[in-house]
């Protein structure tokens, strides 16, 4: 067997090696904010007709790996294919975000299918290998899922709201059909993310942006156990499969998470207080984060210091340098470009 030579930043602090520059990437790096993203995007249709056009689903995941050289590339997709293979109806209206058929009662739950079709995202595993193919040696490619909690709150209420109440009032009143649901997105997680490893993911990130929301007892409950389940049944078919968790808002939490699940890394969003972080969850896996994603519109010395501060916080231990969440789409370009060359300056 020949021995891959080429060695990855973003896996080697993965794998236990603090690197003096961070690796990094940016969550939602792949969007509305780059001008070739919303040309390709023009071309596909909807946000969906793009997530299942391999091809452009691929060159999306690309355009941010070209201009800025980022460590890793996310593939281009969402969490909501997942409904969507679950035979749920998906859309998504322009302006305003996700629309699914509410499942609200606990008879709606009993019509829930079972198992997912994962013929349905098969241009989510060719997009996969076709990345694959023409990334960089040294970059990483991270494929993804929606933690189950955060995925159930968009299918329980049919849309985002501001506190996802509706999921969180079915766990309370009906926590069997509440669970039916998790167990379904569990094992659904599962087998997806297998398959992207198949198609050439090198690690994978759950997203669980609305953990933050629930009280200790269903943190428990609807976040560390299901991701913990999912981390577990991926590594019973492929040990040593590395995998990011970003419980969002864990605040005080965010220990237990590490602990219980079992992930390498987690990502954290701008408000986690550093020296807990660096303390309780960097001496254990790896820290990714957290620059505030409004920093990359405000720019100038505001932009520079929040990146100081985020190297200085962690660029001791073991991190990955990204934003505490998505980039939005009226950041400009040239506040990306100042972030990258601050952060690829600096030699901790
Ligand atoms: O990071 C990347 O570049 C990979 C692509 C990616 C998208 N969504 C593309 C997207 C990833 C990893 C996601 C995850 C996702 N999707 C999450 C978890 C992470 C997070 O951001 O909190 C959630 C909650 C969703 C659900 C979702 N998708 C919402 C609520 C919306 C509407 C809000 C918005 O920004 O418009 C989306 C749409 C979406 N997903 C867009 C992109 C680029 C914008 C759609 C467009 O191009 O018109």
């Amino acid at each position: 067997m020949t021995q891959n030579l080429v060695t990855k930043p973003f896996m080697d602090v993965l794998a236990g090696t603090r690197q003096a520059s961070p690796p990094m990437w940016m969550m939602r790096q792949a969007g509305r904010y780059l001008p070739e993203y919303r040309a390709t995007r023009a071309e596909a249709g909807s946000f969906l007709d793009l997530c299942y056009n391999a091809k452009l689903a691929a060159e999306v995941t690309l355009q941010p790996i070209r201009r800025f050289g980022f460590d890793a590339a996310i593939i281009f997709s969402d969490i909501l294919v997942v409904p969507h293979a679950l035979g749920r109806s998906v859309r998504f209206e322009v302006g305003e975000g996700p629309r699914l058929d509410p499942l609200d009662s606990p008879d709606k739950v009993g019509t829930l299918n079972t198992a997912i079709d994962l013929g349905k995202l098969e241009p989510v595993f060719e997009a996969l290998r076709i990345v694959r193919s023409e990334l960089p040696k040294q970059t990483t490619l991270i494929g993804f899922c929606g933690a189950p909690f955060t995925v159930a709150t968009y299918m329980v209420a049919g849309q985002g709201t501001s506190d996802q109440h509706p999921a969180r009032l079915m766990a309370y009143q009906h926590p069997g059909a509440f669970a039916k649901i998790i167990d379904v997105l569990v094992e659904s997680s599962i087998a997806y993310l297998l398959k992207q490893l198949e198609a050439g993911a090198d690690v994978l990130q759950i997203f669980d942006t609305w953990a933050g929301i629930l009280p200790p007892r269903e943190f428990e409950k609807w976040c560390i156990e299901p991701t913990r389940r999912i981390v577990d049944g991926i590594r019973k078919v492929k040990p040593g499969t590395k995998i990011i968790g970003f419980p969002r808002g864990a605040g005080a939490l965010l220990p237990a998470f590490v602990e219980r699940t079992g992930v390498d890394a987690v990502s954290i969003d701008w408000t986690a207080e550093p020296a807990f972080v660096r303390e309780k969850v960097q001496t254990k896996v790896v820290v990714q984060g957290n620059l505030d994603p409004l920093l990359l519109i405000a720019g100038g010395s505001a932009l520079d210091q929040g990146v100081d501060d985020v190297l200085k916080n962690f660029a001791g231990g073991r991190h990955i340098f990204n934003l505490g969440h998505g980039i939005t789409p009226d950041a400009p370009v040239a506040h990306v470009e100042q972030m990258v060359k601050r952060v690829r300056d600096f030699k901790g």
